[in-house]
């Protein structure tokens, strides 16, 4: 199954720009790309609006893979908040079951499917279970998004602990440059997380509000990643 799924630090930290960047790097090489998100919150379309974002970063059109929108888009909730509140207050149930298949079947189709995660690395989908335990379940690697703030130390090694607890394969790090935060300590976040977690880190993005101008400067990390995903 060529795939990978892209947790962040928190929730707002880039998972939905980086999806849809590391999207257009993979469509660039040639490979037919898919990106999905299992659970969407605060959304009151039928297909979720970070998907939305994924087509526009990728110069897709919404039509394009209106086939599989279903698969792509199993889950939207109006609420904006975490799924298992969503869920219980819209009345619809989320099956683990319906999300695995609708991954793998999007794996048959395409090269490569992204799926982009929910909010950080705990969040739960019903009372019992997490939204990582299906990443268990696939058998995915994962990318974790760092928002490069003051903070993030903490936030990143808690996420990479409760990874690691669950056997889930690290690809590595990337770090997301928020608008304005101290130089010194976006240089440093990067040294020193790289040093305490032994992981790859894969480089810094920049804050740039123009996507063509962003994807430049993601092509490097790009295709570090690449590399790693070894597909
Ligand atoms: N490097 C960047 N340059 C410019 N804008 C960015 C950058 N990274 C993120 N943003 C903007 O910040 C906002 C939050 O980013 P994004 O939607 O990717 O977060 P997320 O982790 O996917 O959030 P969610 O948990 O809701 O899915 C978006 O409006 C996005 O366009
Ligand atoms: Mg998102």
């Amino acid at each position: 199954m060529k795939g990978l799924f892209i947790t962040g630090t928190d929730t707002g930290v880039g998972k939905t720009v980086i999806s849809g960047l590391l999207g257009r790097y993979l469509s660039d090489k040639g490979y037919n790309v898919v990106t999905q998100k299992w659970i969407q919150t605060g959304c009151r379309d039928s297909i979720a609006s970070d998907i939305r974002l994924h087509f526009k970063i990728m110069h897709r059109a919404r039509n394009d893979l209106k086939g599989y929108s279903r698969l792509i888009s199993p889950y939207v909730f109006k609420l904006p908040g975490s799924p298992h509140l969503a869920s219980r207050i819209e009345n619809k149930i989320i099956n683990p079951d319906k999300i695995k298949e609708s991954f793998k079947l999007l794996s048959s189709h395409f090269d490569f499917t992204i799926a982009e995660g929910i909010g950080g690395v705990l969040v739960p989908f019903n009372r019992k279970c997490l939204v990582i335990e299906i990443v268990r379940e696939l058998d995915l690697a994962v990318l974790v998004v760092a928002q490069n703030k003051l903070g993030v130390i903490n936030h990143t090694l808690l996420t990479i602990e409760a990874l690691e607890k669950r056997k889930i394969k690290i690809l590595g790090i990337i770090f997301n440059n928020p608008k304005n935060e101290d130089s010194r300590i976006v240089r440093d976040n990067p040294l020193i997380i790289k040093t305490l977690a032994n992981l790859k880190v894969f480089g810094a993005l920049p804050w740039i509000e123009n996507y063509d101008k962003l994807y430049e400067r993601f092509a490097p990390i790009g295709k570090r990643i690449y590399k790693a995903l070894d597909i």
